[in-house]
């Protein structure tokens, strides 16, 4: 891995205050933020956002307010934004102004690691909410690994067709890898996910709950690399930057 973060303050935010109370209002008028019914009056109503309603749709309830605000999210999301391009500028668009609609091309990676609760998907989900609302044209998809692996197991499905999704689409969620039991078969998925997406520098979040480096006093804990095997844990290295989430699990403290 490139490098182990640990939560500090953020000075800057992945998306401005400004950016952040425009999407809100545009969720909370059409009454999709969970909390938010208000409504505004037509003339102070921001335009439509057709994507931002969409992607809000697609995640999970849980996770519909999530904010990217840890700091190493936060600055993968700004990384991602900054190396998005606008091949339609000069085109006038309502939604996305003069430059055209960004598109997500290429990237880095993140790997967020760390026990149950931490908040590592909720980051997730955060960070696809914050590139959708920055403007970008995001197609994503985000999938837990033992989802996708049973996914493709299922009857009458086209196993490589769904691979090939996930292979190719621009932002992908891989969340909880390695939870599903190891076998020969969801390796090598794994590894022709991973090394797809790495070697066409593909935007990937991968979130786990195993070490990727060998921790001082763990014991016999599991590490991600017993999980995965080599082959696989070297992609990661080479494409993601690792971000440990600690803390207690956020779950107990919900109820
Ligand atoms: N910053 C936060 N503010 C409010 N709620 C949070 C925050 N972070 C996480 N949560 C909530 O805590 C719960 C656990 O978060 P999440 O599912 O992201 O954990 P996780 O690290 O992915 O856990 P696991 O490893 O079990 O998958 C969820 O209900 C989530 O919405
Ligand atoms: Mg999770």
């Amino acid at each position: 891995m490139t490098r182990t973060r640990t939560w500090s303050a953020d000075p800057q935010p992945a998306v401005s205050d400004r950016l952040r109370q425009r999407l809100e209002a545009q969720l909370a008028a059409r009454g999709i933020a969970p909390g938010a019914g208000r409504s505004l009056p037509a003339d102070l109503a921001p335009a439509p956002l057709p994507a931002l309603e969409a992607a809000q749709l697609r995640i999970p309830a849980d996770y519909r307010d999530a904010v990217a605000d840890h700091p190493a999210v936060a600055a993968w999301v700004r990384a991602i934004t900054g190396s998005a391009t606008a091949p339609y500028a000069g085109d006038r668009h309502a939604h996305y102004g003069r430059p055209g609609r960004l598109e997500i091309r290429n990237g880095p990676s993140l790997l967020l690691w760390g026990p149950t609760g931490t908040g590592k998907t909720r980051q997730a989900f955060g960070a696809i909410r914050s590139l959708t609302a920055a403007g970008c044209a995001v197609r994503w998809h985000a999938v837990k690994a033992a989802d996708l692996y049973g996914q493709m197991r299922s009857q009458n499905t086209d196993t490589e067709a769904v691979l090939q999704h996930a292979m190719r689409i621009p932002l992908l969620v891989l969340d909880d890898l390695g939870a599903a039991k190891t076998t020969a078969w969801n390796e090598d998925i794994t590894f022709r996910l991973l090394a797809w997406r790495g070697e066409n520098h593909l935007p990937t979040l991968v979130t786990t709950n195993l070490p990727p480096t060998p921790q001082p006093g763990a014991g016999m804990r599991q590490e991600l690399r017993t999980a995965v095997g080599d082959r696989i844990l070297s992609r990661l290295s080479g494409m993601c930057t690792a971000v440990e989430l600690s803390g207690p699990d956020r779950r107990y403290s919900h109820r």
